[in-house]
């Protein structure tokens, strides 16, 4: 049988290793012992920004970025997209099985009677500046949960842990449309419990002075569906913040404030935004062709293209695209879908995005439902962020319950300068 191993010679000690290899990686540990002496602490890995490197096993989400695969504990995005709502998506990520009829009833019983928030954290809100971004609002408060619930901090107990996910995948929304709402000035409608998960949510942002406000069916499911997609995707750049800040035990409702952080920004859930920002300045698909000259030319990049891991289509993107129709449908047709098309139909044409294998991502066509369904683009990074809390919990619990995990600390490369004296003149 093939032995799974490396073998290293090294040029400098003339030494030679066998590093054994799993599941197609090498331990960076292993390389310590090569060493040129007893005064030489050995070789690292030097991986900026995790090109590849592998920081953890996990049996969460798995994606084949060359194929354009995408998989929830092995279930493609496409059936649980069509087949499921978004709350059996999230028991099924937590747990790694989708839920029976009878656990499916008392997890949403459980989720929507956490959907609540104490009245101390609306005041909190409210002293938000009338004009703050809704990402900040979302980061903030959802840290300051943490002093609401301090016993949240007993992060290796289990039932603690249960107990403050359900909270977090409760009260996401809330939180959300409260956000929204205080930027407007409108005052904040509480949760319906007898509403389901995206309906109560409708309802909380859109509800004015009726009694009840009927939220569209279809819509709601749209909603649902775009939740679905953006429920997890591996070791991104929020997840890694939410293990990494996890890693230390702090409790979740810190963990989950850095991973908003991290969504956040334009690279990342921030883009959108950032999207929608573009296709205004674009204007019309005349100007596309053009646009698209200056991208080349290095002057900026192309909001909601390209990825990480997929080199292929985003496969969510083509699901966004498809819900797009079903959405406008409702809402009419977001003039901005065309200028869109337009500028994925010449990139996908062109050298520069061909032979860098530029695609749009899950974020190129989201902002423009969400537009159509009357957001703002400034809450477009929230509604990213709703339904990625489900998959950052099950990031960080699956971490807490690795043994091989600890506090995550990586090492460096110095180059500053070598040790000298102070001398004051
Ligand atoms: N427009 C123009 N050029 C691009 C773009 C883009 N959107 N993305 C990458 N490139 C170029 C980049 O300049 C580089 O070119 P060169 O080889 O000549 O230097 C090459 O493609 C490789 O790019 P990279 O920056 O090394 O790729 P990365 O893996 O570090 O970055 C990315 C991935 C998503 C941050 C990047 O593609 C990007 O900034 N895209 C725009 C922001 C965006 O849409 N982000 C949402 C990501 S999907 C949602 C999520 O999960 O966050």
């Amino acid at each position: 049988m093939q032995r799974e191993a490396l073998s290293i010679l090294d040029q400098r000690t003339h030494a030679t290793y066998e590093i054994p290899i799993h599941n197609g990686t090498i331990r960076a540990m292993d390389l310590r012992q090569i060493a040129t002496g007893h005064d030489d602490f050995g070789l690292m890995t030097y991986d900026p920004a995790f090109m590849n490197t592998a920081s953890c096993q996990s049996s969460i989400t798995f994606i084949d970025g060359e194929k354009g695969i995408l998989r929830y504990r092995g279930y493609p995005i496409e059936q649980l997209a069509e087949k499921c709502t978004f709350l059996e998506v999230a028991y099924l990520i937590l747990f790694g099985e989708l839920p029976t009829e009878p656990q499916l009833k008392d997890w949403v019983a459980e989720i929507t009677h956490h959907t609540m928030l104490h009245e101390t954290t609306k005041k909190f809100l409210e002293g938000f500046r009338y004009d703050a971004h809704p990402m900040g609002m979302l980061a903030s408060t959802v840290a300051a949960l943490s002093t609401v619930y301090p016993e949240s901090r007993h992060v290796l107990d289990h039932n603690v842990r249960a107990l403050q996910i359900k909270r977090l995948i409760g009260k996401m929304p809330t939180i959300a449309a409260y956000t929204y709402r205080h930027s407007l000035g409108y005052p904040y409608v509480y949760p319906n419990n007898d509403l389901s998960y995206t309906e109560n949510f409708l309802n909380m942002l859109w509800k004015m002075v009726e009694p009840k406000y009927p939220a569209n069916p279809f819509l709601a499911r749209a909603l649902d569906i775009l939740f679905i997609l953006h429920a997890d995707h591996e070791q991104n750049c929020s997840a890694n913040a939410m293990r990494a800040v996890g890693s230390s035990q702090a409790d979740p409702f810190l963990s989950i404030a850095a991973a908003c952080a991290a969504l956040s920004g334009p690279l990342h859930g921030g883009a959108n935004e950032e999207v929608l920002k573009m296709l205004d300045v674009i204007g019309s698909k005349d100007n596309v062709s053009a646009y698209v000259g200056k991208v080349k030319a290095g002057e900026f990049k192309l909001m909601g293209f390209g990825h990480r891991i997929y080199k292929n289509y985003d496969p969510r993107a083509r699901i966004v695209k498809w819900a797009a129709d079903k959405v406008f449908e409702v809402t009419g047709r977001n003039p901005k879908l065309d200028i869109a098309l337009e500028l994925e139909r010449i990139a996908l044409e062109d050298e520069y995005f061909i032979k860098r294998k530029l695609y749009p991502n899950v974020d190129f066509y989201s902002g423009i439902i969400y537009q159509a369904m009357g957001f703002k683009p400034e809450m477009f990074t929230v509604l990213f962020a709703i339904p990625r809390t489900v998959g950052w919990l099950a990031q960080w619990q699956e971490m807490l319950c690795d043994a091989e995990q600890k506090i995550a600390r990586p090492r460096q490369v110095y180059t500053g300068p070598a040790a000298r004296d102070v001398v004051l003149t």
